[in-house]
C-alpha cells in the first residue's frame, strides 16, 4: 500500500512549536522565548481550527478545547516573574513538550488523516 503523503504545513509548524519549546531551557532565559511561542502556537492553532470548521471535522470542540487549554497555560508562563530559575525553566518545557506530543500524536493525528483524506491541504 503506498503511504499518503504528510500534512507538510501542519508537520513544520509542529517542528517549530517544539524548537521554541525547547528555546525554553536555553541559558541565559530569555523570557521573549513564551511570547514567541504564544504567537506562533495561536497562528497554527487558528490555522487548525479554521481547517476543522471549513472541513466540518467531527471532533472540532474537543480539539479548540484541548488548544484553549494550552492558550491558558502559555496566558500564565507570559505572566510569570521576571527572573524564573534553572528548575522552573526545564519543568515548563517538560510539561509543555510532553502536552504537544501527545496532542500531535493523538487527536492532531486524527485531523491530517481527516484533511488528507478531504483532499483540501
Ligand atoms: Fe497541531
Ligand atoms: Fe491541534
Amino acid at each position: 500500500m503506498v503511504k499518503t503523503s504528510d500534512l507538510i504545513w501542519q508537520d513544520a509548524q509542529h517542528q517549530m512549536l517544539f524548537k521554541l519549546i525547547d528555546d525554553i531551557k536555553q541559558e541565559p532565559f530569555d523570557r521573549s522565548v513564551f511570547v514567541q511561542l504564544q504567537a506562533y502556537a495561536e497562528h497554527h492553532f487558528i490555522l487548525e481550527e479554521a481547517y476543522m470548521t471549513k472541513l466540518e471535522f467531527p471532533e472540532t470542540d474537543a480539539h479548540v478545547k484541548a488548544h484553549d487549554r494550552f492558550r491558558e497555560e502559555l496566558n500564565g508562563m507570559v505572566e510569570l516573574p521576571l527572573s524564573i530559575d534553572r528548575s522552573l525553566q526545564d519543568s515548563l518545557s517538560l510539561f509543555l513538550s510532553e502536552w504537544l506530543r501527545l496532542h500531535v500524536m493523538g487527536i492532531d493525528k486524527k485531523l491530517e488523516a481527516f484533511i488528507l483524506e478531504s483532499e483540501a491541504k
